[in-house]
């Protein structure tokens, strides 16, 4: 029986199909659209899809009449009138007359974590901007059945409020999250601001994310009392350092509540957008839950197989994110490995695309990360911003040696952990010392194992620089057709 999940029409599209247990394709439209996180589903992405057969079901991962009961709450009529974005009305092209089986947002989000982890009773975390309604789930999982045990409502919401403060720093809400957490590192850590931040938005409260305003249309007139005395952008870096202090803590509370509210387990899936932010994820491995489960894919998109894999009702056969458009052929070890030595930044763009917002080595950018150099080179080829960092991608069984690790492994590059020796590998390291780090095993992807491997062997360096084969503002490549539009200050083969 093959199972199609469907998110969509709110940001990030993405379907997954499934049969029988094994997952046959999960994509993003934005690959094949080109525009990102593109909320709107396209042929392209279902043709592939439908390479795999077609679906005998279909499920869709929210239930849009009661969603629509939330939009006419918040007074945003237009939507609540637009039947233009219902499924039944948009799905059509795609599906037929085929029946959609709706499922809870915040359901579908606890069915990809759990039916994806390794546990069979576990607790879940579910945290994002928002759903129907839920902002905040926590669950007792067991045998296949969910309890939920605690729930948190619009407009209380941890996402919304971290989304609209990237908008207050003149980022994009909803896509630019991570780069606001990129800046904290660069701000100073400061109670007397931290304070002043928490006061204008939360109510004190030991309960988690209590707020005192609807921040669904951001806070683009809030200004903070506690200024630096320079006119400069600084001021910018210490509202990020300390927005991510308030949101640690806030998170902080969540996982102490879990604790409680689920005794039965030590085991932990967590899910939703804010399981995006690997300092937090970090903080909660290390002092609530080492044994934790995040799908490399754990927002909305993740949400398609989230919604197949509750129909389907059982566990999925886990094996790898690489699950999207293919471009057949083998690793090109050597190719890549030579540019490498030469000091070169190359790309790669190889198998099966990757099911979630990081590129682990199938569509990336790689670098030797130990030229002082190689940071701002990269972020001219990509025309990012130069305070932004870049990952590591280190052999699995190197990891510990040069990186004070909080979790075992972290093979989707969903932790941050502090560098032994950022003096010597300048590339990968954030201001703060620390590096989101990816390890690599030959289980995780045995062609970018061989490549670092052999790097290793050459160099006595375990591991690449590994940015994703994108410039900013645009969607990681999928075919690579087109091209990626990178700087032509300098040259990058792709192979
Ligand atoms: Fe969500």
């Amino acid at each position: 029986m093959k199972i199609l999940g469907i998110n969509a029409l709110n940001h990030d599209a993405a379907i997954t199909m499934i049969e029988d247990g094994e997952i046959l394709f999960a994509g993003h439209s934005e690959r094949y659209s080109e525009i990102k996180n593109d909320n709107e589903l396209n042929g392209e992405l279902f043709n592939d899809c439908y390479r795999y057969g077609k679906p005998d079901k279909v499920a869709f991962f929210e239930r849009p009449y009661l969603k629509k009961l939330r939009q006419l709450y918040a007074g945003q009529y237009k939507e609540v009138l637009n039947f233009r974005d219902t499924p039944r009305f948009n799905l059509k092209q795609y599906i037929g007359n085929a029946k959609i089986e709706y499922v809870d947002h915040h359901q579908s989000h606890a069915a990809a974590g759990y039916f994806t982890s390794p546990y069979e009773e576990a607790a879940i975390v579910v945290i994002d901007a928002i759903g129907e309604w839920d902002t905040l789930s926590i669950w007792y999982a067991y045998g296949g059945n969910f309890e939920k045990r605690y729930t948190l409502k619009y407009p209380n919401s941890l996402g919304l409020w971290y989304s609209a403060m990237t908008q207050r720093l003149g980022l994009k809400p909803q896509e630019d999250e991570y780069i606001l957490m990129g800046m904290a590192g660069w701000g100073t850590q400061d109670h007397t601001l931290k304070n002043s931040i928490y006061n204008d938005f939360f109510k004190r409260s030991n309960k988690p994310i209590q707020l005192k305003d609807n921040l669904h249309r951001g806070c683009l007139d809030w200004n903070p009392e506690y200024y630096p005395d320079d006119d400069s952008d600084d001021w910018k870096f210490n509202i990020a350092a300390n927005v991510q202090w308030i949101c640690e803590e806030e998170i902080r509370k969540v996982f102490s509540l879990t604790q409680k509210l689920v005794p039965e387990t030590k085991n932990c899936v967590y899910m939703g957008g804010v399981a995006l932010n690997c300092v937090a994820n970090s903080i909660i491995a290390k002092h609530y839950y080492p044994s934790l489960w995040i799908l490399p894919n754990p927002g909305d998109a993740g949400s398609s197989l989230g919604s197949a894999a509750y129909v389907f009702g059982e566990h999925i056969n886990w094996k790898t994110p690489f699950t999207g458009y293919n471009i057949k052929g083998k690793y090109p070890v050597k190719k890549v490995l030579t540019e490498l030595l030469k000091g070169n930044i190359v790309g790669v763009a190889t198998g099966r695309a990757e099911f979630g917002p990081r590129a682990l080595g199938n569509r990336s950018l790689l670098a030797d990360p130990r030229g002082d150099d190689i940071k701002d080179k990269v972020n001219v080829i990509k025309h990012r911003q130069k305070f932004r960092p870049f990952a590591p991608s280190v052999l699995e069984e190197h990891a510990h040696e040069i990186f004070d690790m909080p979790v075992k492994k972290s093979q989707f590059m969903q932790f941050v952990a502090p560098c032994k020796y950022p003096d010597k590998y300048p590339a990968i390291c954030h201001v703060d010392n620390t590096s989101r780090v990816q390890t690599v095993s030959k289980d995780d992807n045995l062609g970018y194992y061989k490549l670092i491997k052999e790097f290793y062997e050459k160099t006595g360096c375990p591991m690449v620089l590994n940015t994703s084969l994108n410039v900013k503002g645009k969607p990681i490549v999928n075919s690579y057709m087109g091209g990626v539009g990178f700087s032509k200050k300098y040259k990058v083969k792709v192979f």
